[in-house]
């Protein structure tokens, strides 16, 4: 089994490996540089960032050649997988392939607004386990299923919230506050590598995924993204990251 996963605070990194166990072999769509990749599965597993899939997955999709005869993906959300499988299975379709399974995975919402609640959190993580031995069990068996029945929102309609929100909370206004100690933690966060330290300063590059791994993992809570600042109250990762 090979799996191509994308994550920032670490549901869908979590999930890939729990999908991939011992024998599985994962592949990091932000830092890949594979061309080709053929298995009897063929496992694509990311999370949900505004009802789409991230650029950088979109982007690594487009280009990787795909040889495999059952293809799944698994999408991780704090509710809803949004546009997410018909963007996947429209890029899997360019290149005359299509999804055999797609489930979506409800975890923790990373977003910092939309942080869930601590006892919800728990047992979210608590069944996580649980949750991706069913999904073992469906591949083992090679199920099918059709695609899944989340709404399809209009992408211009996805753009324009996106843009709103990204607006009202001055997302691009990207600073760290005096609690920042240069230890340069928030560079190895950074899926993408946004992240530089000059002089002792975070500076902020131009292909954010705004994936809030770096605010939500700064052990400091130094980052600050226009309006939004983790607190104890919302903060969140998945326990996985800090285990590996
Ligand atoms: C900027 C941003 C936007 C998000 N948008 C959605 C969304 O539209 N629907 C949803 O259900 N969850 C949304 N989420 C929650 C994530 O999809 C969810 O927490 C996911 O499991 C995070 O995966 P990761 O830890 O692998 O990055 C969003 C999270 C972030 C940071
Ligand atoms: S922002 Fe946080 S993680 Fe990044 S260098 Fe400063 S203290 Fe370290
Ligand atoms: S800069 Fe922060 S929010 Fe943006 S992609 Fe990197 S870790 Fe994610």
């Amino acid at each position: 089994m090979k799996i191509l996963f994308f994550s920032g605070t670490g549901n869908s990194y979590a999930t890939a490996k729990l999908i991939a166990g011992r024998e599985g072999m994962l592949f990091d769509m932000a830092s890949s540089v594979i061309e080709k990749v053929k298995d009897e599965y063929v496992g694509i597993v990311l999370p949900c960032y505004c009802n789409d899939i991230p650029q950088k997955a979109r982007e690594f999709l487009q280009k990787v050649q795909i040889e495999s005869d059952y293809i799944f993906a698994i999408v991780t959300c704090g509710l809803s997988a949004g546009n997410s499988f018909i963007t996947i299975n429209n890029i899997l379709k360019e290149k005359g392939l299509q999804l055999s399974y797609a489930k979506k995975l409800v975890l923790p919402d990373s977003c910092i607004v939309f942080a869930t609640k601590t006892e919800k959190a728990k047992s979210l993580l608590a069944s996580h386990q649980e949750r991706v031995n069913e999904i073992n069990s469906d591949l083992s068996e090679k199920i099918k299923t059709p695609m899944p029945k989340d709404k399809k929102t209009p992408t211009m309609y996805t753009k324009l919230l996106w843009r709103l929100f990204k607006g009202f909370y001055k997302l691009d206004d990207k600073k760290t506050n005096g609690r920042c100690i240069s230890c340069g933690k928030c560079l190895e966060y950074c899926p993408v590598k946004n992240i530089i330290m000059q002089d002792k300063k975070i500076i902020f590059g131009d292909s954010c995924e705004n994936c809030f791994a770096c605010i939500q993992r700064c052990d400091k809570m130094a980052i600050q993204f226009g309006k939004i600042q983790v607190s104890n109250a919302t903060r969140y990762y998945h326990p996985i990251i800090s285990e590996d």
